[in-house]
């Protein structure tokens, strides 16, 4: 029973924003009844979890990061009702809505700041950072580099400068001020009432520091128990879900040793890794994030596991070698590189279309312990448009048809241009006609994640990384009471053979869950598991029936 109050144990997560998913009233800008209309899609393919990227208003110079209100819906995507209609429907469907929530910086053109800048004695003053002199730290910290130049930028109203983690348009809020924070929880609180199952937490390192001229930066992970305390008061099965890309040794400050902050971490330290693997086969990096992220999170609290996201693929924690390795296979133009550290683009191109490596990362995605996030579009192969600024190259507009605009929009102009390659193109790859091919991948990718949520192991259940005799194939193991799983992904393109020996009689037999390879074990209890390049599998301990009926949950 308990299995269905942890909900986002066992979620599929889609991230989308609305500005490019569909667009109801043909004014080249998606909006709440297109993706109203689209949450059958969605559902159908197995997704029980959209994460909206933000629709508030917004002069939108970042993607709708720079908010300018956080009451209601941006007009660009509907009314308010359009939203409550949405939420309907996502209801009906039995779908979770999680919500961007950033917390961290507003708009410049926040009513809040406008008041802020214009007034010494606004109370709206000290909600931000404000210092007379230039700080010495001026041109430290940025994380838009080398596009962004400093995070201390001198605003003529108020005489001052102010602090800007990000761009300049994005004023740094003072987390620690009381009236802010009860603001904070008032906007929570209005978007819990509207029925949405919890927020993306934008920014949360920077969200819990300290800021200030002369202040030392040291976090202050108090905000994140108050904020978990109020979600829970008003909404008990409301979840946090924070972008924060920190090491694993990290983790445990967030999500709290008692559970008792957020229940959930987009897992940053994986993803890199993942990109290495791909890269350069060598799997050692990736096995030890794995141990690490696992060793470090208490037991209700989960991982999100993805591949690529909205943003940059940021490489910022691989070692300088590292990152150049996977630098000269997937963005050997300087113009696929982004802040110094990162990846504009999408995972189907950067995989080259190979439909081999393809499976293998997205199936790798699902067998992984922890909670899969998809990133829109990526489900089709979408490619990007390097062609965009910064990381608007991997934004550009669903693609539902062959037709005009893709189907997404009847407009003449689109809020971002459609891609219209020859191999990525709207003609090409697109909805409609994977749908019609029971082997397109978008098929094959809802047959998978229909596979991975009877799964109860992975979502649930222990998981161990065991070493082979094949150091490029990553071998799990995840276990719930009595049943089990292995899964294999061979990161190299050459076949390979796993010797694999597991205890107990259920290990003697395999049960392969997504073909007709199941493995007998020889005399000595050793499984040999032929593997061709680029290869996978996922296999079930004992006998799949036995397992089910067996098993206590
Ligand atoms: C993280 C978001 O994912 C990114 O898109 C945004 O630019 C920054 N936070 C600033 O809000
Ligand atoms: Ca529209």
């Amino acid at each position: 029973m308990a299995i269905d109050d942890y909900w986002y144990k066992n979620a599929v997560i889609y991230c989308l924003n609305v500005a490019t998913y569909m667009d109801f009233n043909g004014d080249g800008i998606g909006d709440f009844e297109g993706l109203s209309r689209r949450l059958d899609y969605l559902a159908g393919i197995g997704v029980t979890c959209v994460w909206l990227q933000p629709f508030y208003c917004s002069p939108n110079r970042d993607n709708g990061y720079d908010v300018s209100d956080y009451y209601g819906v941006t007009p660009r995507f509907g009314t308010s009702g359009d939203f409550v209609e949405f939420m309907n429907h996502a209801q009906a469907l039995g779908m979770r809505v999680v919500v961007d929530l950033v917390a961290n910086h507003t708009s410049d053109q926040h009513p809040w700041f406008q008041s802020a800048r214009s007034d010494p004695r606004s109370p709206y003053r000290d909600w931000y950072v404000w210092s007379d002199k230039r700080p010495p730290t001026h041109a430290t910290g940025m994380v838009f580099p080398p596009e962004q130049k400093t995070t201390w930028t001198r605003d003529r109203a108020a005489g001052q400068y102010y602090f800007h983690r990000f761009y300049e348009f994005q004023p740094d809020l003072n987390t620690h001020n009381p009236a802010y924070r009860d603001e904070l929880y008032k906007i929570m609180g209005y978007w819990l009432q509207l029925g949405i199952s919890g927020f993306r937490m934008d920014a949360v390192p920077f969200l819990v520091e300290r800021k200030g001229a002369g202040v030392k930066p040291v976090k202050d992970f108090a905000l994140l128990q108050e904020m978990r305390r109020f979600l829970q008061w008003r909404c008990r099965d409301a979840i946090l879900l924070a972008e924060a890309n920190v090491p694993p040794g990290e983790s445990m400050e967030y999500f709290g040793d008692e559970g008792d902050r957020l229940q959930m971490m987009l897992n940053f330290p994986v993803n890199q890794r993942i990109f290495y693997a791909l890269a350069t086969s060598d799997v050692e990096p990736l096995r030890r994030a794995l141990r690490e992220t696992l060793d470090n999170i208490p037991r209700d609290a989960q991982w999100v596991q993805f591949l690529r996201s909205h943003d940059e693929l940021d490489l910022g924690r691989l070692s300088e070698t590292q990152r150049e390795r996977v630098f000269a296979v997937f963005a050997a133009e300087r113009s696929m590189q982004i802040y110094n550290r990162g990846i504009r683009r999408r995972l189907a191109p950067m995989l080259r279309n190979d439909r081999r490596r393809m499976e293998l990362a997205f199936s790798l995605l699902f067998a992984l312990p922890g909670t899969p996030m998809l990133q829109y579009g990526d489900e089709i192969g979408m490619g990007e448009d390097l062609s965009l600024n910064e990381r608007e190259a991997t934004r550009t507009p669903m693609q539902w048809t062959d037709e005009p605009n893709a189907g997404f929009s009847l407009a003449k102009k689109t809020v971002l241009p459609l891609i219209d390659d020859p191999i990525f193109g709207f003609r090409k790859v697109n909805v409609n006609a994977q749908r019609r091919d029971p082997a397109s991948f978008l098929n094959w990718t809802a047959r998978l994640i229909r596979a991975r949520k009877e799964c109860v192991e992975i979502f649930w259940g222990k998981c161990e990384v065991l070493e082979t005799n094949a150091p490029a194939v990553l071998v799990l193991k995840c276990s719930f009471r009595n049943a089990a799983m292995i899964t294999l992904h061979n990161f190299s393109d050459s076949a390979h053979t796993v010797r694999l020996k597991l205890k107990g009689r259920e290990g003697r037999c395999l049960v392969d869950l997504l073909a007709e390879e199941h493995s007998r074990a020889d005399n000595r209890g050793w499984h040999e598991i032929a593997l061709d390049g680029y290869g996978y599998r996922w296999y079930r301990l004992g006998s799949a029936d036995e397992t089910l009926t067996r098993a206590t949950y």
